[in-house]
């Protein structure tokens, strides 16, 4: 059932243009450009009603929430808190008639999750879920559900369901924007448009695999791994760095490279292997400055590159070039190389991939 794939991780990284395509189809029509959220249950007197939204996940399915904080805060100006399920109930959060209580998970069942949903419904919140398997504790819970369609998801490392997570909270993102007004129909198709073509893009990305495969091969002895992203992408930095230490046991922070030279620096020396994410536009430049401040404590760059195969970076610095998208779709297709990477690292040094040590795939108890 790996259909010739040697770990189900493998096959599932390999699913995901299909896990994206059946995610849209559910809720765009694709003819029409329109969204048929109905299921989520949120109408224009909700979205006008609402004054602060809270998303609230564990692990990966939290790496999504900290992306979709940008999407709402800029494409539909409501501000976003954003909270690891084990720490929200106990901070005493904020909330009323007037929150939206957004949760997301893969399973449906994790238990801290699942507390804070339960924290949101006894406060009068909003409350609505995100999740991918169907009927699930905080599916049937909540409100309102958006699944996502990812099918199951065999390796305990979140490959699949964490892209289209991000699909179901940019989708989630253009209704709330249409609903309260702040997009127009023909804005709306420009973003349909760029869903429409990622499933491509992923495609380019993952016929790339051999390239990634080498560069595991020459980093498989390292111990420990710098990831740094700036904007959209430093949520992916934290991702990228947590494929890596669950399942190849290497040593893998993400930060933001602007917090660099507020300690991590210190660490960088010809040892450090240090991915860097780089998306084009207004952070471009500050992302090259960081790699070269990198280079000159002798790290090893390895860089992964928004746009142009043209555009070469320096010699001594390997560079990967990732598909340009629109760009709230950087975080999507920046995922994959990353997942790819870790993938090739936890496979040539013998770890059980689809089953690493001490993990769970569903984290029932707190
Ligand atoms: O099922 P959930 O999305 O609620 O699970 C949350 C985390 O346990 C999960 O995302 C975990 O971090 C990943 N499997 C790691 O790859």
């Amino acid at each position: 059932e790996k259909a010739g794939y040697k770990h189900f991780m493998q096959k599932e990284i390999f699913e995901q243009p299909r896990a994206i395509i059946d995610t849209l189809r559910s809720v765009v029509d694709l003819n029409q450009e329109r969204l048929r959220l109905s299921d989520l249950n949120i109408s224009q007197d909700l979205v006008k009603t609402v004054k602060r939204i809270h998303l609230v996940a564990c692990g990966t399915s939290y790496h999504a929430c900290l992306v979709a904080k940008y999407l709402l805060e800029q494409l539909c100006h409501v501000p976003v808190d954003v909270d690891l399920g084990s720490e929200f109930r106990y901070r005493g959060p904020l909330l009323n008639s007037n929150s939206l209580l957004l949760v997301v998970s893969q399973s449906g069942e994790t238990a801290d999750t699942r507390a804070a949903l339960k924290e949101g419904l006894e406060r009068g919140a909003h409350c609505r879920a995100v999740v991918n398997v169907v009927g699930s504790t905080l599916a049937r819970m909540a409100h309102g559900v958006l699944y996502t369609h990812a099918g199951p998801e065999i390796g305990v490392a979140s490959t699949k369901t964490f892209t289209t997570q991000l699909v179901a909270l940019y989708l989630f993102a253009l209704h709330w924007a249409h609903l309260s007004g702040r997009i127009q129909p023909r804005q709306l198709s420009y973003h349909i448009q760029g869903l429409r073509e990622l499933p491509g893009k992923i495609e380019e990305v993952l016929s790339a695999e051999q390239t990634l495969r080498e560069w595991a091969r020459r980093f498989m002895d390292r111990e420990h791994f710098l990831y740094l992203g700036r904007g959209l992408l430093y949520p992916i930095a934290l991702e990228g760095a947590l494929k890596m230490k669950e399942i190849s046991y290497i040593h893998a922070e993400g930060y933001a490279a602007g917090e660099m030279k507020h300690g991590p620096i210190a660490l960088v020396d010809e040892k450090m292997p240090v991915v860097a994410l780089i998306q084009k536009g207004p952070l471009y430049e500050k992302m090259l400055s960081n790699v070269q401040e990198v280079k000159a404590r002798g790290g090893k760059v390895l860089a992964f590159v928004e746009g142009d195969r043209d555009v070469r970076l320096d010699d001594d610095v390997l560079q990967f070039c990732v598909p340009q998208t629109a760009p709230w779709l950087a975080p999507i297709v920046f995922t994959v190389p990353l997942q790819l990477l870790a993938y090739h690292m936890a496979d040539l040094r013998g770890t059980d991939v689809d089953q690493p040590r001490n993990l769970a795939k569903s984290v029932t108890v707190e």
